[in-house]
């Protein structure tokens, strides 16, 4: 079982820099979601990732350092723009996939010539990796598929039981992953929209592409189905298409405040109650983590307008629902 340890007391940081050294994983707190880390250098660390999270060895990890100088180290080729990106938005909610180094173990990228890296802006991952002193590759601290902590209390048990440290940093702010381009021939592709929207990094670099130029380069986070609740999830447009299908218990997340009197269901949950998308990222994975632990046999979820970080939230709610969907089929 992982210590639960206060991420931000400088103690807690040497504590699990130090099990990091001898190749154990630590639970970290970043801005977007939790992080299950390990050293990159040390290959039997990163697989262990991989067992914990029974994670498929194709998915690649994302590379966190803790300062735009070591960017150079791990990849063949800064590209200005790409240099340009990081200047602007680290640290934060952005991770840029460059062509990777030999110092970058295969295991880490799953085999790709290519590395993604990001500096998180959450204070105890940031000095965690400045007390580490080298980078930390970490997905989410989740099992594959399920969705992603944005606080300790959701992250699951078996994952707790195998890892060496977990740092409470409290909730994370941003509550989506990063947002990830990929960088190929002098264009930037886009892999997954997150916590930063696409529209802020066009307006420093031009048009972000919305498709990878090939499936190779395509980031395994683009699968249909992810970031799923273990109850079926459905996403409606309008209250009226909820229809119970013989499920006993519904509960319904609502995107904003609804003008009208809520009646005849049995739970719900407001994202933002004005409507606002950084609230309503930051509060959707609990909410449907909360959901998806309570008594109810369906989670109903309102669709949000695909604009800033809408295209994130669609985004996760689109795969979150891909086994159950009856609305991008026939409504779309
Ligand atoms: O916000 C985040 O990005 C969080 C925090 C912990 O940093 N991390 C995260 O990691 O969401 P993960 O592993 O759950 O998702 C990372 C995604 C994966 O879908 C992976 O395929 C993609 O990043 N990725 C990583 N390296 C890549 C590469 N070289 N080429 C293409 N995709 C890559
Ligand atoms: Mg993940």
């Amino acid at each position: 079982m992982g210590k639960i340890l206060d991420g931000f007391k400088k103690e807690s940081i040497k504590e699990a820099v130090k099990f990091l050294k001898e190749g154990g994983l630590v639970v970290f707190p970043t801005e977007t979601v939790y992080g299950l880390g390990a050293n990159v250098f040390d290959p039997i660390a990163v697989s262990k990732i991989f067992e914990v999270k029974r994670r498929p060895r194709f998915d690649p990890l994302i590379v966190h350092v803790g300062d735009i100088s070591y960017v150079e180290k791990l990849v063949e080729f800064f590209p200005p723009q790409a240099k340009k990106l990081g200047e602007r938005f680290w640290p934060g909610p952005l991770t840029i996939v460059l062509p990777k180094r030999e110092c970058v173990p295969d295991i880490v990228t799953a085999g790709l010539p290519t590395v993604g890296i990001r500096i998180p802006s959450h204070p105890v991952a940031l000095s965690l990796l400045r007390e580490a002193g080298f980078p930390i590759s970490a997905p989410s601290a989740n099992t594959f598929g399920y969705l992603s902590p944005t606080s300790v209390n959701q992250i699951e048990p078996q994952i707790k039981e195998q890892v060496d440290i977990i740092l409470d940093g409290g909730k994370c702010k941003v509550g989506l992953e990063s947002t990830i381009v990929l960088f190929y021939e002098e264009k930037f592709f886009l892999l997954r929209p997150g916590g930063l929207p696409v529209e802020e990094i066009e307006e420093i670099i031009g048009k972000v592409e919305p498709f990878p130029p090939s499936q190779k380069l395509l980031s395994p986070g683009s699968l249909p189905v992810h970031y799923s609740p273990k109850k079926p999830l459905i996403l409606f447009k309008n209250f009226e298409e909820i229809k119970r299908k013989g499920f006993k218990k519904i509960g319904v997340l609502f995107y904003k405040k609804p003008d009208f009197e809520i009646e005849g269901i049995e739970k719900f949950e407001i994202l933002s109650e004005k409507g606002d998308l950084r609230e309503a990222a930051s509060n959707l994975f609990s909410a449907l983590y909360r959901f998806d632990n309570s008594d109810i046999d369906v989670i109903f979820a309102e669709v949000v307008e695909e604009k800033g970080l809408g295209r994130a939230i669609m985004d996760r709610l689109k795969k979150g629902s891909a086994k159950f969907s009856i609305y991008d089929k026939e409504k779309e």
